[in-house]
């Protein structure tokens, strides 16, 4: 037996997009209702309701608490104005291009077109596209709907996205010969162009079509019908469960609606094979299998079993479960930690328990999930820790709207963004990926709803550290701690559940201009107290006052100085700053004399920056040197030669002069 599986076979892109978003905000903690079902397939509807997504038929039905979700097909314009009235948080995952659909509709029926829309008028697609010319539209949706009473100038006209081409073909002859210059907007989507050409190709070369999608999903029975055209034994199936016993054919072509999810494709496929063993295996056999069958334990959806990991793929995870199928776990249904790979959290032979999302009439694959095993043994964890106000850790996998998702024991819990740290946080992301410890605050069991609070675990860390700190700090201790923040006038180090100031004079013996070229945030910095005082509210004081040196004793360049500079030494000096009476240099790093004005040439000077330049390295002999006010002057006239005298300045003579 040759199987086919059509390229085009599954969701599409706007399907896709829809079931994301829903996914997405069930992920986020919220609470989420769906304007009708999200896709036309009622396994998959199934699943997303077990997860807490509710279907509602109108508007009026959401509670005011609920995130409507607005499904691919889209809706009438007034349904979203009533959202918008009611003033309910709403996502619209209405299909791009369906959107664009609404867009044309509503511009020309502006400009007193009228509008033509070729489709199904049951179709909620249909419906939602007419809304958005008040329903004044007329749908045709076979051929006798055409009547002599058809406008015949200024007509706009477009399609339901799924329509047969041969429909849309049809009208668009009809409408171009009977009217005048009619607007015809070919909106069929190209994936359902693609699907329908693919299905038709497949079914021309199989024996066998199998069609898989909802009985409801239009564009799946169109298919079925494109199929049928070709091939006469083509088969609609929900799910593998409908598929026939005996298929006559050696070639068997498969395709899939634009609802129906992967994994119901492949339960399908899996299914297939094992009639095909079964069929090759012979009626005994196959009898003795059925036997062995029979053997083994019932398994039922909610079930918890153990099973050993036998393969482990970039999808899914496979598991012996000790039942006549292997069990399948989805990649998105190992963990509640999405940042994780498959590898991070099983290896093959770990022994797992496992939770029995669905079985397959004991024919096919057995879903499974950890996720949800995880998270039925994780809220009993935090059920208890809520009760006893117990301190739990979790590691933060995503920021969202509003907080962050911290998952602890497999379980999501939301933290508000004023809750997620001790102090204010610009940009949540920089906590992605961390472990934090929180409290949790609130627990709402029916709408799987968890908040926790990581800044009232840290202030009261932060309290005790601060406790002990002053209880036993003393001036010159000494203390590492990291760098919190960095500013102009100092840095701010965490020393233990307190804060103190590096002064900027105090991070160097040397000049700093800007604190960031010694320390960075995230630093680790051994520090010592150079004052400590506790504040006192009586007094005005609401601040705790803790300075904090940096600079070594030992490394004080006076010290140094004190061995290695004396008077009459001639050193190489940098300038450092001219001033109007002379001009500043560093002797060694960290000390600096002075070069008075009358000590730069043997010349009269204007102005030092005329002679020097910061930066310039020039030879200076060491006049005077004050340890006690740590000053020391040099000159650099003092290395020159005596300046000759000019003729015209020499009368009157004097000594100086003369001693040339
Ligand atoms: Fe959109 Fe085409 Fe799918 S219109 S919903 S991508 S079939």
């Amino acid at each position: 037996m040759k199987i086919t599986v059509a390229e085009t076979a599954g969701f599409c892109f706007g399907v896709a997009r829809a079931v994301k978003t829903v996914q997405e905000a069930l992920e986020r903690g919220e609470k989420i209702a769906t304007l009708g079902p999200i896709i036309h397939n009622e396994q998959f509807t199934e699943y997303l309701e077990k997860q807490g997504a509710r279907i509602i038929s109108s508007v009026e039905e959401a509670q005011d608490d609920e995130t409507v979700i607005i499904r691919s097909h889209g809706v009438p314009k007034k349904v979203e104005d009533e959202i918008k009235k009611r003033g309910l948080r709403y996502i619209d995952a209405t299909c791009p291009f369906v959107k664009k659909i609404h867009k044309l509709v509503s511009e020309y029926y502006e400009k007193g077109y009228a509008i033509v829309v070729i489709g199904d008028s049951s179709h909620p697609e249909v419906e939602g596209i007419v809304g958005w010319c008040e329903g004044d539209a007329i749908i045709l949706e076979k051929e006798e709907d055409i009547s002599n009473e058809m406008p015949r100038k200024s007509l706009c006209v477009v399609a339901q996205t799924t329509i047969h081409r041969n429909l849309w073909n049809f009208f668009r002859e009809f409408l171009k010969s009977t009217c005048q210059n009619p607007l015809l907007f070919d909106t069929i989507c190209s994936a359902t162009n693609l699907r329908q050409t693919e299905a038709a190709s497949l079914a021309k070369n199989s024996d066998v079509c199998i069609v898989i999608g909802g009985k409801h999903s239009s564009n799946t029975c169109k298919l079925a019908a494109i199929c049928r055209e070709h091939c006469e034994q083509t088969f609609h199936i929900q799910v593998a469960s409908e598929l026939p016993d005996n298929l006559h054919g050696s070639r068997i072509g498969i395709t899939a609606g634009a609802s129906t999810p992967d994994w119901i494709i492949k339960e399908v496929l899996r299914t297939m094979e094992e009639k095909e063993i079964k069929q090759e295996m012979g009626q005994e056999e196959a009898l003795f299998a059925t036997a062995i069958d029979e053997t083994c334990k019932p398994l039922r959806t909610g079930d918890v079993v153990q099973g050993r990991v036998i393969q482990i793929t970039p999808t899914e995870v496979i598991v012996d479960i000790g039942f006549k199928a292997d069990g399948v776990i989805p990649v998105g249904e190992l963990s509640e930690d999405t940042t994780m790979n498959p590898e991070d959290i099983v290896k093959v032979d770990d022994v797992i328990d496992v939770f029995v999302v669905r079985v397959n009439d004991g024919e096919g694959t057995v879903t499974l999930s950890k996720k949800k095993m995880d998270s039925i043994r994780g809220w009993k964890i935090l059920e208890e820790a809520y009760e006893n106000k117990t301190v739990l850790h979790g590691k933060v996998t995503a920021t969202v709207n509003g907080g962050i998702i911290v998952v602890s024991e497999g379980v999501s819990v939301f933290v508000p963004a004023s809750l997620a740290n001790d102090r204010y946080l610009k940009n949540l992301d920089s906590l992605v990926g961390k472990e934090v410890p929180f409290i949790i605050i609130n627990m709402e069991q029916r709408r799987r709803k968890i908040v926790g609070n990581v800044k009232a675990v840290l202030q009261e860390e932060n309290k005790r550290r601060s406790d002990a700190f002053w209880a036993e700090v003393e001036v010159g201790k000494k203390y590492v701690g990291e760098v919190k923040s960095v500013m102009p006038f100092g840095v701010f180090v965490d020393i233990g559940g307190v804060q103190g100031l590096v002064h900027v004079s105090e991070l160097s013996w040397q000049r700093v201009k800007n604190p960031a070229d010694v320390m960075k945030e995230g630093d680790q910095v051994e520090v010592f107290v150079i004052e400590a005082k506790r504040a006192d509210p009586e007094n005005g004081q609401k601040n705790d006052r803790i300075s904090l040196g940096y600079r070594k004793p030992e490394d004080n360049p006076w010290i140094i100085a004190e061995n290695e500079l004396h008077v009459g030494d001639v050193r190489q000096v940098k300038v450092v700053k001219n001033m109007d009476f002379g001009t500043f240099v560093e002797v060694i790093p960290g000390i600096e004399g002075l070069i008075h004005i009358s000590q730069i040439a043997n010349y009269r000077v204007k102005k030092p920056s005329d002679e020097l330049t910061v930066g310039q390295v020039v030879d200076a002999q060491i006049t005077d040197i004050n340890f006690e006010t740590k000053k020391i002057s040099l000159s650099i006239r003092a290395l020159l030669p005596a300046p000759e005298v000019a003729p015209e300045a020499e009368a009157p003579a004097t000594e100086e002069t003369d001693a040339e």
